[in-house]
């Protein structure tokens, strides 16, 4: 709390999220929130590109620059810098000129909101192929026309913050809005490999699912909420995954009317079945319909390789019900009494080798084990010369050891780091039964 404040005039204030010397493009930026987040990037000091294509809400038509040109006026008369592109983000070219405009400018791009859209709703039957062509052009190609350009200046520099913007209709489903949901989904996938590819260069790719009045809203929601739905209460959450000090990737946020939260894709637990030699049947995948669908314990993955290891690997089920926490809380002292207990001194042949375990959190601390001359000695210290060093969470030690959470899981999702040989800690799991 204290690193969030300072003095300022004798009075203790919040340190200002700031944006001086930075850079955004907003797309889209003519009308609705695009206008908003512009208008407080600017009053934060931020140099900004207005883009908008202007035209009407479906997309069809020729473009117009006034709308852009409007946001750029009222910018300025606020004292803040910013210039316009009415460039279409439907094509490569588009994209390209949004993003040469900010270079021009400005000489850099910070920071790019992709918030350009439109709708083309139709029940699913009656809906054309140019109306699905023309919502994903503009909403998902539309984004990846200007963020790759701008992917490439952030690269270049380590540095960049990119917001995807989604939908309640593509995150929880819409009737009559098949190509706008699928798009809003694209968007989704899109940020969720961008923020694997652009982690090592200090980029980070978050997305909002806004609520807001605006032109596209106006007919679908009740005019009293639509008073109270005023894009401002929108834009402090996406002014702050636009701050350097938000560090997280790869995260989506409903936001609106003042209310925020988080909408994540969780992965429930594994059920294995079938006995390993022979494919399950139909019938036992009804058998066990309930356990397939359990989402307790479900939880979000990082990536690919962490989800799938923990698909593959999930703890037995007769592991699965060990006891990990006392009642007064977390003994990792007591886990590690266990381990010793579990040695198995057979698969402990020809095995030299000292592992210290650095466990954090409030029952955390430091312990060693050595294996030599097919014994085990466990004790609490840092050792000298381990083979390897293994950190976790002390809750999630405890998991792990009583088979709640697999090894391949842990190193996976990377709850668990491990620093040195790390062939070796993979002996952990034959020199003792973990469960
Ligand atoms: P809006 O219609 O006021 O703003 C969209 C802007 O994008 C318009 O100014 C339009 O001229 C511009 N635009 C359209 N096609 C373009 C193109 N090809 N190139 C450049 N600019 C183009 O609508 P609003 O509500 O401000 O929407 C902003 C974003 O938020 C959209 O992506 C929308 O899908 C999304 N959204 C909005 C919600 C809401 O409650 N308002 C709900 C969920 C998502």
């Amino acid at each position: 709390m204290a690193l969030n404040m300072e003095f300022e005039h004798g009075e203790i204030q919040k340190e200002n999220i700031r944006f001086d010397d930075r850079v955004a493009v907003i797309t889209g930026a003519g009308g609705g929130l695009g206008r908003v987040y512009a208008l407080e990037l600017a009053k934060r000091g931020a140099k900004v590109v207005v883009n908008d294509y202007g035209g009407p809400r479906d997309g069809a038509g020729a473009g117009s620059s006034s709308a852009a040109d409007r946001v750029v006026t009222e910018i300025r008369e606020a004292g803040g810098e910013a210039v316009a592109n009415c460039d279409n983000v439907a094509t490569p070219e588009g994209g390209e000129n949004i993003v040469r405009t900010a270079l021009e400018a400005f000489g850099t791009v910070d920071i790019l909101i992709n918030n350009a859209g439109i709708l083309r709703d139709k029940s699913f039957p009656k809906m054309e192929p140019e109306n699905w062509k023309a919502v994903l052009d503009v909403h998902l190609n539309g984004a990846y026309h200007v963020t790759r350009p701008a992917f490439q200046v952030m690269k270049e520099k380590g540095y960049g913050r990119i917001i995807m913007t989604t939908s309640a209709a593509g995150l929880y489903g819409n009737f009559g809005q098949a190509n706008y949901s699928a798009a809003k989904m694209g968007l989704v996938g899109l940020m969720n490999a961008l923020k694997l590819e652009g982690e090592k260069y200090g980029i980070r790719v978050n997305t909002v699912a806004p609520l807001a009045a605006s032109r596209l809203t106006e007919d679908v929601l009740p005019p009293d909420l639509f008073e109270k739905m005023q894009p401002e209460y929108v834009a402090p959450l996406v002014l702050y995954l636009a701050a350097e000090r938000c560090q997280d990737s790869g995260e989506i946020f409903n936001a609106g009317m003042g209310c925020y939260n988080r909408v994540a894709i969780l992965t429930g637990p594994t059920v294995r079945l079938g006995d390993g030699a022979d494919p399950p049947a139909p019938e036992d995948i009804h058998d066990h319909w309930d356990r397939i669908n359990e989402l307790s314990g479900a939880v979000p993955y990082k990536d690919l390789n962490a989800a799938l290891g923990a698909f593959l690997t999930p703890p037995t089920q007769e592991n699965a019900a060990g006891p990990a926490v006392s009642e007064t809380g977390l003994d990792i002292g007591a886990v590690f009494d266990r381990m010793a207990d579990s040695f198995n001194p057979d698969a402990a042949q020809g095995v030299d080798a000292v592992f210290q375990f650095h466990i954090s959190g409030e029952a955390g601390g430091e312990w060693y084990c050595e294996i030599r001359d097919r014994a085990c000695t466990i004790e609490t210290g840092v050792h000298e010369t381990p083979a390897c060093t293994l950190q976790m969470k002390d809750a999630d030690f405890a998991d792990m050891m009583t088979g709640r959470l697999a090894p391949m899981a842990a190193f996976t999702s990377g709850r668990l780091r491990i620093e040195g040989d790390v062939m070796k800690s993979r002996l952990i799991e034959t020199l003792f039964t973990i469960g």
